[in-house]
């Protein structure tokens, strides 16, 4: 899956005011789509409903994804599956509460 790939039908923030820019999506990819992070962990703090967190699963062997908000990380949950990815754990978690891994080389 390519980045013009991704952004052709992942919200944006023209479609969903919670979620990032095109551009904002598109950096991310481009600065992480390296072979150094390519067997690594990445982390999003603040999830929301997956949006971006798709684009760190090209990136990143795992993914973390975090957020308090229950409502958000299950529409989240579908929105990753209904696209075939399963490299992303979500985590409902309160950052202020710590992290929820203890293996946490990211
Ligand atoms: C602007 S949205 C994130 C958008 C997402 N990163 C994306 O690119 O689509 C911010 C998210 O952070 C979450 N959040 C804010 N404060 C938090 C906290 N203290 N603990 C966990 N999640 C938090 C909110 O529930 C919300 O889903």
């Amino acid at each position: 899956m390519t980045i013009d790939d991704i952004i052709r039908w992942v919200p944006t923030k023209n479609a969903e005011m919670m979620t990032t820019t095109g551009q904002s999506k598109r950096d991310v990819y481009e600065f992480f789509h390296k072979p150094e992070f390519a067997d690594k962990i990445g982390v999003e703090f603040g999830c929301y409903q997956c949006h971006s967190t798709i684009v760190l699963a090209q990136c990143f062997k795992h993914v973390y994804a975090l957020d308090n908000w229950a409502d958000a990380i299950a529409v989240g949950r579908k929105f990753l599956d209904s696209h075939g990815i399963d490299n992303v754990t979500i985590f409902h978690q309160e950052l202020y509460n710590g992290f929820p891994v203890a293996d946490y080389r990211v």
